[in-house]
C-alpha cells in the first residue's frame, strides 16, 4: 500500500531541518556523507568566521541588521573561536560543512541575530571568500619558505664558491663548475617561485563576497567596506564569476607544482650525489633512514619521498583543471571538490621546503671526491680549444685539434692536463708552455668571470646577493 502520509518532523533528520519544509524525505546516511563537506572543509572554519564578522559588521553599518544583532553575532563568534580553538566544538555532519555547522552554533548562543548573519549573503560567495582567504595565507607563508630555502642555498654557496665538481650535460662530465655555482641555479628557480606566487596572490586577493549566491542581492551592501575590513585589494566585478570560477587556486596549484618540479630536480641530484658510487655530499642522519635488511645502507629518503611527492602535487593541477572544466556558470556543487587537493598541495609544499632548508643547510660536501671526478672526462677540453681560439685559431679547427688530444689522452688513460707541452704542440703548433694555465680545473672556472659564470668571485657575489633579498625570511 502506497504510503500518503507526510513524514512528521521528527523523522526529518537534522540536514533536512537545515533545509525547512522544502524535503519530504531525508537522505540516507550514504549520501550525507557523499555530500558532506565539514571532515575537510572546517580547516576554513577561522576564516569563515572572520569573514561572517565583517560581513555582519558592513550590515549593521548600512542598517540591514541593527547595532545590537552585531553586537551580538560578535559575541557569538568569540565564543565559537575559543570552541573551536580549545578543540571543543561539536563538528555535525548532518549540518554538512562548515558555514552551516557555525551559523547552527550562532544562533543556539545568540539567537536571532544569528539568524541574520546570512542576509545578502550565500555559502556561495561565503566558501569562494572562505578559500581566498586561507589561499592567500599559505601564499604568504610558502612565499616565506621559498625564500628560507633560498637563504639555506645561497649559505652553503658562499662557503663552496671555490668548491669545483664537474658539471655535466647529459649526465657525461661537461665542464667543471662550482659547487656554489651549481646551488645557487636552484636558488634561481625557487626565486621565479616566489615571484610566480606573488603573482599569483593578485588574483587571490580579491573579494567574492557579495555575489551571494549568483546575482547579487536587493541588500545595499557595501562591497569595498567587506574589501577593507579583510584586507582584499579589490571586489569581484561579476557576481557570476565570483561565485564560480575557481582559477585562482588553480594558478596556485599550478606555480606549487613548478616548486614541487624544482624540488624533484634538485631531489634527484641529492639522491645521486650521495650514492657510494659517485659520493659527493653526505646527508645528515635526521633526513636518512637505514635498511630492514641491509646494515650497511643509509638511503636518502627525504628526497626521494620529495621525488615521489611531486607527483601528489601534479595531480591535483590536473584534478583541479579537471573539475573547472565543462563547468556552466554559476556555482555548481563541483566546486566542493576543490578543497582536498588544494590543501594537500598547500600541506605538501610547506611541509617540504621547512624540511629542505634544514637539509641543505646540513649538507656534508666531499670536496675531494667532486674534484676528483672532475679531473676525469676531460673537463677543460674547452678551455683548450677557446685558449686556441684566443691565439687565431678558428674555433672549429681548434675543436677539431683538441678532439684528437682527447682521443690520445683516453687510449694513454691521462687526463690533458697530464700531457707536456711538446705533446700538445703535436696536435696544433699554437699551442704554448703557457697552456697548462687554462687545464687546470682553477683556471678553468676563473676564466668564466662574466655575470652568471660560474667563476668563485662572481659566485660569491650571486651568493650575496640572493642572502641580501632574503634577508626578511630569517
Ligand atoms: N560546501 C560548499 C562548497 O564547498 C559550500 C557552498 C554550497 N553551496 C551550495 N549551493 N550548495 O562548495
Amino acid at each position: 500500500m502506497k504510503n500518503t502520509q507526510k513524514p512528521t518532523q521528527s523523522q526529518f533528520d537534522k540536514k533536512a531541518e537545515a533545509w525547512s519544509a522544502r524535503f519530504s524525505e531525508p537522505v540516507s546516511d550514504l549520501v550525507k556523507r557523499y555530500t558532506a563537506s565539514v571532515d575537510f572543509d572546517k580547516r576554513l572554519a577561522m576564516f569563515d568566521i572572520q569573514g561572517s564578522l565583517a560581513h555582519a559588521e558592513m550590515l549593521a553599518s548600512v542598517k540591514v541588521i541593527a547595532p545590537q544583532d552585531l553586537a551580538d553575532i560578535q559575541r557569538g563568534m568569540a565564543q565559537i573561536s575559543q570552541e573551536i580553538s580549545a578543540g571543543q566544538f561539536e563538528w555535525l555532519l548532518d549540518l554538512e560543512d562548515v558555514h552551516l555547522n557555525i551559523e547552527k552554533r550562532l544562533v543556539e548562543l545568540v539567537g536571532d541575530a544569528g539568524k541574520r548573519l546570512h542576509t545578502g549573503r550565500s555559502r556561495n560567495d561565503q566558501v569562494a571568500t572562505d578559500i581566498r582567504l586561507w589561499l592567500r595565507a599559505e601564499i604568504d607563508q610558502i612565499i616565506e619558505l621559498l625564500n628560507l630555502l633560498r637563504h639555506a642555498l645561497a649559505t652553503v654557496a658562499l662557503t663552496h664558491a671555490e668548491t669545483i665538481l664537474p658539471g655535466f650535460t647529459h649526465l657525461q662530465v661537461a665542464q667543471p663548475v662550482t659547487f656554489g655555482h651549481h646551488l645557487l641555479a636552484y636558488a634561481e628557480m625557487f626565486g621565479r617561485d616566489a615571484s610566480r606566487l606573488a603573482d599569483c596572490r593578485k588574483r587571490v586577493n580579491i573579494l567574492p563576497l557579495g555575489a551571494a549566491a549568483l546575482a547579487g542581492t536587493s541588500f545595499p551592501i557595501d562591497r569595498p567596506m567587506v574589501a577593507t575590513l579583510l584586507g582584499f585589494d579589490d571586489v569581484c566585478r561579476n557576481s557570476l564569476d565570483a561565485v564560480s570560477d575557481r582559477d585562482f587556486a588553480i594558478e596556485f596549484c599550478a606555480a606549487s607544482a613548478l616548486i614541487m618540479t624544482h624540488i624533484s630536480r634538485f631531489s634527484e641530484e641529492l639522491v645521486m650525489w650521495m650514492s657510494p658510487r659517485v659520493g659527493f655530499i653526505d646527508l645528515a642522519d635526521r633526513f636518512c633512514t637505514g635498511s630492514s635488511i641491509m646494515p650497511q645502507k643509509k638511503n636518502p629518503d627525504v628526497p626521494e619521498l620529495a621525488r615521489g611527492k611531486t607527483g601528489r602535487v601534479n595531480g591535483n593541477l590536473v584534478g583541479l583543471l579537471t573539475l573547472m572544466k565543462g563547468q556552466p556558470l554559476a556555482y555548481n556543487k563541483d566546486n566542493q571538490e576543490d578543497k582536498e587537493g588544494l590543501f594537500d598541495t598547500a600541506d605538501t609544499v610547506r611541509d617540504t621546503l621547512i624540511i629542505f632548508a634544514d637539509m641543505v643547510g646540513g649538507i656534508r660536501v666531499k670536496a675531494d671526491n667532486m674534484r676528483a671526478a672532475a679531473l676525469q672526462g676531460f673537463a677543460t677540453a674547452t678551455d683548450l680549444a677557446d685558449y686556441l681560439v684566443k691565439r687565431g685559431v678558428p674555433f672549429r679547427d681548434a675543436h677539431e685539434a683538441v678532439a684528437h688530444a682527447v682521443r690520445e689522452c683516453e687510449q694513454k688513460g691521462c687526463d690533458l692536463a697530464d700531457l707536456s707541452v711538446e705533446e700538445l704542440k703535436k696536435f696544433h703548433p699554437s699551442i704554448e708552455s703557457d697552456v697548462h694555465a687554462v687545464l687546470t680545473l682553477e683556471g678553468s672556472v676563473a676564466a668564466r668571470a662574466h655575470i652568471g659564470g660560474t667563476a668563485p668571485a662572481r659566485v660569491k657575489e650571486a651568493a650575496l646577493k640572493v642572502l641580501s633579498e632574503v634577508q626578511s625570511a630569517v
